[in-house]
Order: C-alpha cells, then structure tokens, then sequence
C-alpha cells in the first residue's frame, strides 16, 4: 500500500520535502500512560512483547496521540539474544536481566541458530498487524540492536555503567570476540529480513554503547558487522544509530546505510561536513523536554536551523525518558511539523 505521509522514506532516499519528518526514539513508552494501562493489562512488559496485539496497540499510540511522521515496532533489542538461547527478564528498576551469560567456548558452542518458529515471530506478527492497521498513514520502522550492543548484554548478563567486562573479553579474548560477534550479527540479519518480509519500511540498528569504544577498538569489533548488516539490507533504507561515536562518526561515510543518527554531543554541522551523502538524524538531549513547552519548541526550531536541509530526520539524541512531561513532547513535535525549508 503507498504511503500517505512517507517524508522519512523521502528523506532516507535523498528525496526532497519541505519539512523534516519526525519521530521519537522510545516513543512508545512510559510516558504515555495509555502505554502504562496497556502494560497493566499486560502484567509485564515481558507479556507485552510477546502478545503481537498488545505490541501493535502501543506501537500505534505515539502515532494517534502525539501525532509522530513514523511508526516503530514495539519490542525489544533483547529479543535477539533470546532467539539464541538466552532468555531475560525484565527486573524493577535494574533493567534487564539474563540467567546465563556467553563468556566461554562452551557457551558459545551452545548458542542457537534460529530455525522454524521462535521469539521473533511475535514481531513478525506484531508487523503485519500494526502495517494494516495504519493503512499506509505512516511507514513503519523495524530494528534491532548493533552486534557490539548485543554482545555487552550477553556477555554482562545485564546492564552496566562501563561494560568492563565486555570490554576485556574484546582484548582477553579477540577471536572468541569476533565469532560471538559473527553469530549475533548473522541472526540480526534474519531477524531484520524477517521484519522486512513482514512490512516495515525502513529499519534502524541502534549501537546504543557504541561510545564506549576507542575508534580503533570501534573499527575493529563494531563497524565491519555493521557493514555485514547494512550490505544484507538492501530493499529498504538502514539508519545506524551509533550512541556516543562522535569521535568515529566519519568512518560511517563508507557504509551503505542512508542515515545516522547523532546524539547531543555531536555537532551538526560536524556531521553535515563528515557525512556528507548521509542523512542524519537527531540530536535534541532528551532532558531538554523537562523545560516547559514553549522553550522546547523554540529550541527545536534553533535545532532543526542547524542541520542540512532535506537531509535530515528530526529526533531526540536517545531515548525519551519515562517521566518528560506530555505537553512538551507535543511542543517538539509541532514545532518540526510548522517548520518549512522554504521560508
Ligand atoms: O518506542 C520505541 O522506541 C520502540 C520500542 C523499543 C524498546 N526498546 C521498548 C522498551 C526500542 C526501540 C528499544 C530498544 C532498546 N532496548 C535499546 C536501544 C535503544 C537505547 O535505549 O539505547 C536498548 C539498549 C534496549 C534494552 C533495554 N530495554 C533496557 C536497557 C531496558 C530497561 C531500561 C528502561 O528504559 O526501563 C529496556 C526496557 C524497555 N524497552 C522499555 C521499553 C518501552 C521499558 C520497559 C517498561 O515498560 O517497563
């Protein structure tokens, strides 16, 4: 079905349009409280993600409430591991949580490939839903974690501040490194494929600690598997979101993804220069929605006068926090959607 409203599309292809699109990264979350009834009824946001239709319904509520450019699957990057046997759990106020860890040949050894049915196919499920639903008002983003993201929680078992752990094994255990990395990365590209066959419009890999690493650990253990995911996809748009890679970004230059996404760190003049075929997308510090709605909606508009025209995707620099306040949310996004280019 065409798309009604695909200015993300148009601006991930180098298409011209006359204002940024714009959508949340987190959007369906806890500072919805419709989102927090539906988790209610759900018990666990566990039983949210494996319920396609709880998964679809809340997937569609920024898209209805706060009146985003974009749809994204609800689900978890987390469900990947869990495809490979890893199963987690979500625990109060830590995060998530993983019974069993990889840091050794043997649990390596005992790491599943995905074959017949498993996990992923609730997602797949909660796709085809969410796709008739919208009827073509919005594309819908598919994603999934950055094979060195996944790695950190599968050899942490869970969240952490520095993933120091994870970070030694890279220069303890290099080869042991690169062959988990390889299967995280061979199972995200099917997981991504799947999500694809189901319906989504373009997808983004979120490298959410990808600034934990020097360029050259970067270089090393990050980029050539996200360059594996990135030449796999190729029937709709990739946007890599590399958290923290202000001091690698140029190296994403070379990549065959359509967009980056910058955090608030990076400048976006400095993006524009170093990436200069790439779209970008970002950058506002999501604490910035704490001040009330008519400061953000001026900042956002200071922001969206720092990018390249038609080259941009407007976004918050990671994710919205559970307890921003909705009306500024709102401001955010209407001051994207009053903004023209040709002024
Ligand atoms: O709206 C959307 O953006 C789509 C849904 C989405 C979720 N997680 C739902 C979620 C997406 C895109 C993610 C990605 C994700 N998950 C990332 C990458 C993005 C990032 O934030 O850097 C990461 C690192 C995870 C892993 C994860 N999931 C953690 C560390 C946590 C706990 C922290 C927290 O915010 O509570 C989650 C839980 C999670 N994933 C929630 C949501 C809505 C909160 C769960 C709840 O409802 O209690």
């Amino acid at each position: 079905m065409a798309l009604q409203n695909d200015l993300l599309i148009r601006v991930a292809n180098g298409l011209p349009v006359d204002r940024p699109p714009v959508w949340l990264m987190r959007q369906a979350g806890r500072f919805l409280h419709e989102y927090r009834a539906v988790r209610e009824r759900a018990g666990s946001f566990r039983n949210m993600i494996s319920n396609p239709d709880l998964a679809a319904e809340v997937t569609l509520q920024p898209v209805e409430l706060i009146g985003v450019d974009a749809a994204i699957i609800f689900s978890d990057i987390l469900v990947v591991p869990e495809a490979m046997g890893l199963p987690y759990d979500m625990a109060k106020g830590e995060g998530p949580v993983f019974n069993q860890t990889v840091r050794d040949e043997g649990a390596l050894l005992k790491l599943k490939q995905v074959e017949g049915r498993s996990n992923l196919d609730d997602t797949f499920e909660a796709i085809k839903l969410v796709k008739r639903d919208l009827g073509g008002r919005v594309p819908l983003i598919g994603f999934a974690g950055a094979p060195w993201t996944i790695f950190c929680y599968m050899t942490e078992g869970g969240s952490s501040k520095t993933y120091s752990l994870a970070k030694k094994m890279l220069y303890t255990q290099p080869d042991f490194s690169h062959r988990l990395l390889q299967k995280i990365t061979d199972t995200t590209i099917q997981y991504l494929k799947g999500q694809i066959q189901s319906g989504v419009d373009i997808v983004q890999v979120f490298d959410s600690w990808a600034g934990l690493l020097s360029r050259e650990a970067y270089q090393t253990f990050a980029l050539p598997y996200l360059e594996q995911i990135a030449e796999a996809i190729r029937d709709v748009p990739v946007i890599l979101f590399p958290k923290g890679a202000g001091h690698c970004l140029d190296l994403f230059s070379g990549l065959p993804c359509a967009a980056v996404g910058l955090d608030w760190t990076t400048e976006p003049e400095l993006a524009a220069t170093c990436l200069p075929q790439k779209a970008l997308q970002g950058n506002m510090d999501p604490s910035e929605l704490y001040a009330n709605p008519d400061v953000v909606y001026a900042r956002t508009t200071s922001m969206l006068d720092r990018f390249p025209k038609g080259r941009h995707i407007a976004n918050l620099g990671h994710g919205i926090a559970p307890d921003l306040p909705r009306e500024s949310v709102m401001a955010f996004v209407q001051a994207v959607k009053d903004y023209r280019y040709n002024r």
